[in-house]
């Protein structure tokens, strides 16, 4: 079979992580970005929907009480750069905020084909809406959608969901002021992040009953079995979701349930019994934390919105 040269280097990378973060001698490592192959990003689309995970529903909650201001914001913005849009659920809600008459280009950013893809089909019979979709990591993309730009044009970045929040709080804030360097005065940023809630809401959100989020987290061994030929005996790894108090995150781990090795494209990879393997982190933030991350880079928070009923804030910030 002919392997495209986009894709033997997208192997490449991918199995380069791994075998540097599932061989090291300390804490096993997974970048979380790995989770969204097809599969996984189709089980965090059934996450959002799940009682236990409030955040989807609280942003969305917010966008449409909001919808009036964000309105009046984005007349201003004829261009809307979308960081990890997914399948674009929750974009429609700001793409059909805007009056009809205003054309705008919308370039979603994904690193999931098959997501990406759905979300430029289904925003198709959005008139006023050209959709451009980029296939890179947030940075790239965002890039290249602000090299396309004119110079008269501003442009709205969307970094929704509380994404934000897999980077720890030093490198979420560089990631914060790479945005604004990317960006020019006038341009906006519109910042979803979740807010720090009591354990007995925030563990069933990353620990459902009826064990998507743990199908999702041991996807990212099924898609190293997949496309690493690797031999991962799922079974034998267990979910676990649990708050680390002092970084106010939730860390998502799998673990060994015994003494193991397992093989990837050839090298063994042992497992003690408990040993974990860290995929994720979730943190969570104060109301104004955000905000004031942003402020520190540059940004000007000008709104910021708080759902009350599933603690969340949505920071509309303006480049300075
Ligand atoms: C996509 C990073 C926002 O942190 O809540 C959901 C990912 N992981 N359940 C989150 C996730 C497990 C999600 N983000």
């Amino acid at each position: 079979m002919l392997i495209p040269d986009g894709v033997r280097d997208r192997l490449k990378s991918f199995a380069e992580d791994v075998r540097e973060g599932l061989g090291r001698s300390g804490q096993k490592t997974l970048p979380s970005k790995y989770f969204y192959d097809e599969i996984g990003s189709a089980l965090f689309e059934v996450i959002t929907l799940l009682p236990e995970y409030g955040l989807t529903r609280a942003e969305e909650r917010i966008l449409d009480e909001h919808s009036g201001a964000l309105r009046e914001w984005l007349a201003a913005h004829s261009v809307v750069i979308e960081l990890g849009s997914g399948y674009g659920r929750k974009t429609r809600r700001v793409l059909e905020a805007l009056p009809c008459g205003q054309p705008i280009t919308y370039c979603p950013i994904e690193i999931c084909p098959a997501a990406l893809e759905s979300c430029v089909s289904g925003l198709k019979d959005l008139r006023h809406v050209r959709v451009l979709g980029l296939e890179a990591e947030y940075l790239d993309g965002l890039n290249l959608a602000l090299a396309r730009r004119e110079s008269r044009e501003r442009a709205l970045v969307l970094f929704l969901g509380s994404s934000i929040g897999n980077f720890d709080r030093e490198r979420g804030e560089e990631f914060l002021r790479a945005i604004r360097m990317a960006l020019k005065p006038g341009d906006a940023m519109l910042l979803g992040t979740d807010l720090e809630k009591p354990l007995s809401k925030l563990i069933p959100a990353y620990d459902d009953s009826q064990g998507v989020t743990a199908a999702f987290n041991r996807n990212v061994l099924a898609r190293i079995n997949r496309e690493l030929d690797g031999d991962f005996d799922l079974s034998r790894f267990e979910h676990v979701a649990l708050y680390n108090a002092r970084e106010r995150r939730i860390e998502m781990h799998l673990r060994s349930v015994e003494d193991q090795t397992a093989t990837v494209e050839g090298v063994e990879i042992e497992f003690q019994r408990d040993e974990t393997i860290w995929t994720e982190s979730c943190h969570k933030y104060g109301p104004c934390e955000a905000a004031d991350m942003a402020e520190r880079c540059g940004f000007e928070c000008r709104d910021l919105w708080v759902d009350e009923e599933w603690p969340f804030a949505e920071s509309f910030l303006l480049a300075v």
